[in-house]
Parts: C-alpha cells; structure tokens; sequence
C-alpha cells in the first residue's frame, strides 16, 4: 500500500523462516519435478544426466536465488519497484529494474498456460478417482487424453477451477493465504510423494529405476543434454520470474539468505528425486518406455495405474499430488504481479488478485484454442524457426528460452557487479569463505552458463 514504509513492517512478514521456506519450496516443486524432470531425464539417459543437474543447482541455481531474495529484502517492495531502489542505493541507473519487468511479463505469461496444464491434473484426480484407467490401453488412454485437449470447453472449466483456486489463496494474503496454504500442502505433497514411492517399491522395479536414475552413463549425455540440465536448474527453482524477490520481500531481517536458499533447493531437488523413485519403477513394471517425453505424466502413467493393483487408489493420490504442486506454483507466478498492482494503484489484495487473474485467465484461452481449434494458427510460420508452433508453443518458447534466462543474466550482472561489495556482505551475512565463492560464482561463472544455455537455445 502507499503507506508502506519501507521497513517490512507495515506490509507484513512471513511468520517465521520455515513458512518462507515452505512457500519457496511450494513455488519450486511443481510439475518441473513431477512431470518434466522424470522425462528429461529418461530422455538424456538417467544417471549422468542427474549427475549434471545436481552440479547446476549448486554453482547456478543457488547463488540467483541469494541473489534473487537479496533484492527482494533490500527492497522491501514488488521486485520492479525493489530493484529501482536497490539500484538507487547503489547509486546505479534505474534502469536495471528491468530484469524484474522481464520476470514478472514472464511470470504472467507463464501462469496463463501453466493453469491449463494444472487444470488437467485437477481433470485426471476425477478420470482416477472413476477408474477411467481401469484396464485401459495404450489406445483407450490415449484417446482420454486427446478428448480432453479437442475439447476448448472442457479445458476452459479446468482452467477456470484452477485459476480460481490461485486467485482465492492470493487474495488472501500473505500469512492467511500463501503462507497457510504452503503450510498444509508441502508436508501433505511429501507424504503423498512418499506413499506413492513405497507403492513403486511394490512392483518388484524399485532396484532397476534406482540404476537408472544414479548410475551415470556419461556415453548417453549429450551437449545439449548439458544444456538442457542447465536450463531445467532455473526453471524448478523458479528463478527469473521475480518470485524470490517478491517472497523476499516478505522475509525477516535475521534469517540467513544463503541457508533458506539452500534448503529449498535442497526440497525441491528431494521432490525431484523421488518422483523419480516413484515414476521410473512403474515405467518399468510396465515395459513402457523411459523417454516417452511429456507424455510420461498424461498418458503412460494412467495406462499402470489402470492395470496395477490398487491402482486407483494410488492413480488418484498421484494427480492430487499433482494438483496441490502445480497450485502453490501457480500461487507464486501470481504473488509477484498482484504485489505490484497493489502497490502502484488504489487497488486492494483482492481486488489486485482478481485483476491480473482475470487477465491471465484471458490469456489462458489462446493456449487452450491452440490445442484444438486453433491447432493449424502459427502466428510467426513465417520464420522458419517457428514453422508449426502454436500460440501456446511460442508463449513456452519465448518465456523458458529468452524471458527467464535474460531476467536471470541481468539479475546476476547487477548483483554481481552493480552492488556495493560491503552491502552485500552485510545482507548475506556469510563468513569470508562462503563469501567469496558465493561472489565468484554470480560474477562470473552464473553469468557465463547462463550466456551459453541463452546463445545456444537462440541459435543451436
Ligand atoms: N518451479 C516450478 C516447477 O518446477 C515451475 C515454476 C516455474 C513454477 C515458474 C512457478 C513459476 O515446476
Ligand atoms: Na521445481
């Protein structure tokens, strides 16, 4: 609100360090752990592959997030408005602020189609719960799945239930929505996650889908295996969206950047791991393929669980897991953004949460009319690059492959060369060897990776 005054105390902290951390890590887990990093892994040839990735998350993923909640803290407002006044400061151009413009552009972007993905998941808790899979083929599956995305009115009601289930918790607030969501969800998504693990342990596969992921086959990684471990690092930690400098923003004076920031990687690369666990075995169990790319989730899963003892039980259970990760990430792509509007109009939380959440949700509708009606629109066929992408294809292009990358680069530039050394160390509160590695890695190894990944996504 205008009357906020800059201390953090006017507009609110998080209760205590475990209720950011649970948030952050309510942000990062999402269907990049449970969807996408299963498959790229079996796509890139498991073990070495995990290998590299953990390696990302260490020397890139981990510093941007410091650095990320760093300029969140120090700014104690929405990141654009942050970043400014970090920048001032420092007595550097205002300009810089528009690494956190990119973010939050992306971050709404992002949003509109990641509620169409999320309202599929909460659609698959009912086929589940119905036994819709109960002993379905590859065919019969298949064609619940294709029903589903030739159907715009059938996907409008699930992005419209998800949506609002973001916009009801945003528009509560910090301590009364994301904090007491993120609180109930992640220990539920972790039991949930475990029981679905012991369940895969069952099917006589656990010891081959433990090879698979933690032997490292370094014959099987590629370049761009390498690549895209790097670019997976960002994307499941949230970073270049502004969502750590918007929940930084909520984050006490006292608690250690360097240690939240860690265990939330930590959090979320467990997750990873053990949907992984869970996954692999009854990939296995079922002699289905390893690298069935994004169809893993949608389609080769259901296709076990409706032949798998119990499998409904635990079909429903995995897609409400689903549904609770993809909901506290959908939480957070929109914090950042009502955060803003809040504090730059006469708008109120819940009237700012119903603003850009009815303007994500619009947007929302082109990605669902490029699964169906729109499936032959490619705005920019006419470059070659671009021949065939939908509307939806180039939202996710755009955003994964230039928005978050650039939005990262710019943050680590400005941190890392742009902020007084002394302010840093005093906000960071790391001894002098911590310090210095820390400092090395976002001045110049984060900002090399993160040119190599952005030059090859381009032009590789
Ligand atoms: N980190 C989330 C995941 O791994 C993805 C995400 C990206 C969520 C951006 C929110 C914002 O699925
Ligand atoms: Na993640």
């Amino acid at each position: 609100s205008a009357s906020d005054n800059g201390t953090g105390a006017a507009r609110g902290l998080w209760s205590s360090r475990m209720a950011f951390i649970l948030a952050a890590a309510g942000s990062a887990v999402g269907l990049g752990n449970i969807w996408k990093f299963p498959y790229v892994t079996g796509e890139n040839g498991g073990g070495a592959f995990v290998l590299v990735y953990l390696l990302c998350i260490a020397i890139i993923g981990i510093p941007i997030m410091m650095s990320e909640v760093f300029l969140g803290r120090n700014g104690r407002h929405n990141p654009i408005t942050s970043m400014r006044l970090v920048a001032e400061r420092n007595l550097r151009s205002p300009l810089w602020r528009i690494s956190a413009v990119v973010g939050m552009i992306a971050a709404f972007v992002i949003l509109s189609f990641y509620s169409v993905i999320g309202g599929w998941s909460a659609s698959y808790i009912g086929h589940a719960a119905m036994g819709d899979f109960s002993g379905g083929t590859a065919e019969s599956i298949g064609e619940l799945f294709g029903g589903l995305l030739s159907s715009p009115g059938q996907l409008l009601i699930w992005h419209t239930i998800f949506m609002g289930l973001v916009v009801l918790v945003v528009s509560r607030g910090l301590k009364g929505g994301l904090e007491r969501v993120a609180t109930i969800l992640m220990p539920a998504l972790f039991i949930l996650l475990l029981l679905a693990v012991g369940y895969a342990a069952t099917t006589g596969h656990f010891g081959e889908a433990v090879s698979f992921l933690f032997t490292p086959d370094f014959g099987a990684l590629s370049i761009s295996g390498v690549l895209i471990a790097l670019g997976h690092a960002f994307f499941t930690l949230s970073l270049g969206m502004a969502i750590m400098m918007a929940y930084g923003s909520y984050l006490g004076r006292d608690v250690s950047i360097a240690r939240t920031a860690v265990s939330v990687a930590i959090m979320d690369t467990v997750v990873a791991l053990l949907a992984g666990l869970a996954i692999f075995p009854v990939v296995f169990a079922n002699g289905l393929e390893a690298g069935a790319g994004p169809g893993l989730i949608f389609q080769t899963l259901p296709l076990a669980f409706g032949n798998m003892p119990m499998g409904t039980l635990f079909g429903t259970l995995f897609f409400v897991l689903l549904l609770f990760a993809a909901w506290t990430s959908g939480i957070s792509l929109l914090e950042p953004v009502v955060e803003w509007v809040e504090e730059k109009t006469s708008l109120a939380r819940t009237g700012s949460a119903i603003l850009v959440g009815l303007l994500c949700w619009l947007l929302g509708i082109t990605s669902i009319l490029s699964l169906n009606l729109w499936a032959d629109v490619a705005p920019l066929g006419m470059f070659e690059r671009f021949e065939g992408k939908t509307i939806f294809d180039l939202l996710d292009f755009f955003t994964a492959n230039i928005m978050l990358p650039l939005s990262g680069l710019l943050t680590a530039i400005f941190v890392g060369w742009f902020v007084a050394k002394e302010s840093l160390k005093l906000d960071l509160a790391l001894d002098g060897g911590a310090f210095s590695l820390w400092y090395g890695l976002i001045r110049f190894v984060t900002p090399v990776a993160v040119i190599i990944v952005f030059a090859y996504n381009l032009f590789g």
